[in-house]
């Protein structure tokens, strides 16, 4: 199309629809009068605008200027005319920035899950997988399922005041036991069995307290996932394959695991596990054969049903899967940081 003929097109309009606006004679005419010249779909300024793209390219600066100018001139006889037939302008006047469903959209940021609470349902269900079902349990715990029943007894360095936190309010209160918050979920192996005759395959995955200082890979509360597997014929073969299994499926085939000696009360023998990272062997969890103690406190026999037991931290799961090098970034709330996940 000419250059003239567009500014030619544009002046008509112009002044036809100027003239259409001021012969409205009521609001539901003016209204037709603005659907037919400024609809933002079919409206007759849209029809001309489109046919902008079709002028010489030299050309199409003055014209957009002139568009640009008729526009105006038209919404302004339109906005004339709402005002001499008494009403306030009309919500569905064409707006400055009219709505272009073409231009590119900007994100709605939404929330998501925790990366820790995303592991956890992750976790659940690989060792779903290996048929191990989810067990829960209190995290504000007596010293019987935190310690007694686990084989760690009153005089055990681990009970030491320094190394838990112990509940000042229910020591205060006419309640006679007391409470502290979980240090380690091996307290729900002992809930699990008081009230399941075996065998029993759970896991459970929580919250538990200790007071660490806080550095690159360790922090006062954190999450462990507690497996605990009790029947008549399990071995250690059987626990090193779980976790070999579980290490696979979660940190990728190609993870290095091992298994070094190691102590804990309630299962003899035991080891700790640690991964690969970077040069490094990092531990991610305790485990081992549960003791005939833990399984007597709890009414089995420990002549007849043998289990194996492990602990592992679920924080430095994710972070050598994700490569986070530093736990805190979990709890700091950055919304940077967690946006990733
Ligand atoms: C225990 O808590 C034992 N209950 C594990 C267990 C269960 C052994 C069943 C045998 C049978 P440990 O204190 O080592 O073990 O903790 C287990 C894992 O929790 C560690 O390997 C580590 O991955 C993680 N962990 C321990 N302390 C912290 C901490 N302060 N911050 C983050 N993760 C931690």
């Amino acid at each position: 199309m000419e250059s003239a003929d567009f500014l030619k097109q544009l002046d008509a309009l112009a002044a036809e629809a100027t003239r259409a606006f001021e012969s409205a004679g009521d609001a539901e005419a003016l209204e037709a009068a603005r659907i037919a010249f400024l609809g933002a779909k079919r409206g007759r300024l849209k029809t001309i605008q489109k046919q902008m793209g079709s002028l010489a390219k030299a050309d199409r600066p003055t014209a957009g200027r002139r568009f640009n100018e008729v526009k105006k001139a038209i919404e302004s006889a339109f906005q004339a005319a709402s005002r001499r037939l008494g009403g306030a302008e009309p919500a569905t006047a064409s707006p400055a920035t009219p709505f272009d469903p073409t231009l590119p959209g900007a994100p709605v940021r939404i929330g998501r899950l925790h990366p820790i609470t995303q592991t956890i349902e992750e976790l659940k269900d690989i060792m779903g997988r290996l048929g191990f079902s989810v067990a829960d349990g209190p995290e504000i715990e007596d010293e019987w399922h935190n310690f007694e029943a686990l084989n760690i007894p009153l005089e055990h360095p681990a009970r030491d005041p320094l190394d838990n936190f112990y509940l000042a309010a229910a020591r205060r209160s006419a309640c006679a036991k007391t409470l502290l918050l979980r240090s380690q979920t091996s307290t729900v192996q002992i809930r699990v069995m008081e009230k399941t005759p075996p065998p029993v395959r759970i896991i459970s995955l929580g919250r538990v307290y200790r007071p660490d200082t806080a550095d690159a890979t360790h922090y006062p509360m954190f999450h462990q996932m507690e497996g605990l597997l009790v029947d008549t014929h399990v071995t250690m073969a059987d626990l090193k394959s779980v976790l070999r299994l579980f290490a696979a499926s979660y940190l990728g085939g190609d993870v290095h695991i091992r298994f070094r000696p190691s102590f804990f009360p309630f299962t003899e023998p035991s080891v700790e596990a640690d991964f690969y990272w970077d040069g490094e062997w990092i531990e991610f969890g305790g485990a081992g054969m549960v003791d005939p103690n833990v399984l007597r406190a709890v009414g089995y026999d420990p002549e007849n049903v043998v289990g194996f037991a492990f602990g592992l931290g679920i924080e430095r799961l994710c972070m050598r899967r994700h490569g986070i090098t530093d736990i805190r970034e979990f709890y700091k709330n950055d919304v940077r940081f967690l946006h990733q996940f």
